[in-house]
């Protein structure tokens, strides 16, 4: 797929786009026969969106939705029809055929899974309703939806990665990892990213386990990995969600060392607490993953409708933080 990567300008022009799009139809927030599939935003009535989100297991997940439900805002033209599956996989195809059956206008989905969409998928493509894509990818045909708007989670693994290496990769460093969701776009390609990123260095993984994204999930995988390997035994912790990090940190601290010194910490998203964390030396470096997506994706669905060229696959650029970047973006981060 072609790669279109978006700056910070761009998002800002994207988000300009977006409400000027919206607001052409009057922001008429009149409600709209989802019954009747005939909401045609095209027409100038407010689009219906039926959106389908994981859940709320993290810190990006909370920012990801409130970005989502502003930018799909009964003044921007829309009607918003939301569920959160609890990152539950069947309740979330569960909810996209609900959304099928309400004949919704469009369909926004942020996949658990990237395995498992091609039936509801088809089934979306044969009722004549367009499918968005945000935040992760599936494994099922390109054809069966109109665009998707994220992250490049592999790169965000090699960035990591490549931290580790230039850091650690010298010595022998015995690494654990806190995997993502099972079966997860951001946890197969940030592990695949990373992976390549260490190869060849001293860094040696001697477990990796999943903590599902959640603040609960890390702190009890790494109490089991304190618990196996001993808090000695373990020098470098690879999160794959700050949550998890923050949760790893807890089960550090009640073992008796220091997080952050003792046993290093690298993590992904940089949301407002693994930034604190980051600052105060808890975690030694984290790569953004930016959840503020919503103004991005309502673009695209008003495009879609109206039958504009939409860019099929865009890619938002991510940073990276050590402690003094932290430090001096800590203030105006919006999450
Ligand atoms: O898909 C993005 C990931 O999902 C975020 O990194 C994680 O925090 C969230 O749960």
């Amino acid at each position: 797929m072609k790669k279109r990567f978006l700056s910070g300008m761009a998002l800002a022009g994207a988000a300009a786009f977006a409400l000027t799009a919206c607001s052409s139809d009057g922001g008429d927030t009149g409600s709209s026969d989802a019954a009747s599939g005939d909401g045609g935003g095209g027409g100038g009535d407010t689009i219906v969106v039926g959106f389908a989100q994981t859940g709320s297991e993290s810190g990006w997940r909370s920012a990801n939705t409130e970005s989502m439900k502003t930018a799909f805002s009964e003044d921007n033209g829309f009607e918003l029809v939301f569920n959160a599956a609890d990152n539950d996989t069947a309740a979330q195809i569960a909810a996209v055929r609900g959304f099928i059956n309400q004949g919704v206008d469009a369909i926004v989905i942020a996949p658990i899974v990237e395995d498992g969409w091609d039936d509801v998928l088809t089934e979306a493509a044969d009722a004549g309703i367009p499918v968005i894509l945000e935040d992760r990818t599936v494994s099922a045909s390109e054809d069966l939806y109109a665009a998707w708007i994220g992250l490049d989670f592999e790169e965000e693994g090699v960035k990591a990665g490549e931290w580790a290496a230039e850091m650690y990769g010298d010595e022998e460093t015995k690494m654990v990892v806190l995997e993502g969701t099972t079966g997860s776009a951001p946890a197969n390609d940030r592990a695949t990213g990373f992976d390549a990123a260490i190869e060849g260095t001293m860094i040696e993984k001697i477990d990796s386990q999943t903590g599902d994204f959640t603040r609960d999930g890390g702190k009890s995988v790494m109490e089991g990995f304190i618990q196996n390997y001993g808090v000695d035994n373990i020098d470098l912790v690879y999160a794959h969600n700050d949550d998890m990090a923050l949760g790893a940190i807890e089960a550090i601290e009640a073992a008796g060392a220091v997080p952050g010194e003792d046993i290093k910490i690298i993590s992904i998203d940089a949301v407002h607490d693994g930034m604190q964390a980051l600052v105060d030396g808890k975690i030694n470096y984290i790569v953004e993953c930016n959840p503020l997506l919503g103004d991005l994706v309502a673009a695209a669905v008003t495009g879609v409708i109206n039958g504009d060229d939409v860019e099929a696959v865009q890619y938002v650029e991510d940073l990276a933080f050590d402690q003094a970047a932290a430090e001096a973006a800590l203030p105006d981060r919006k999450y």
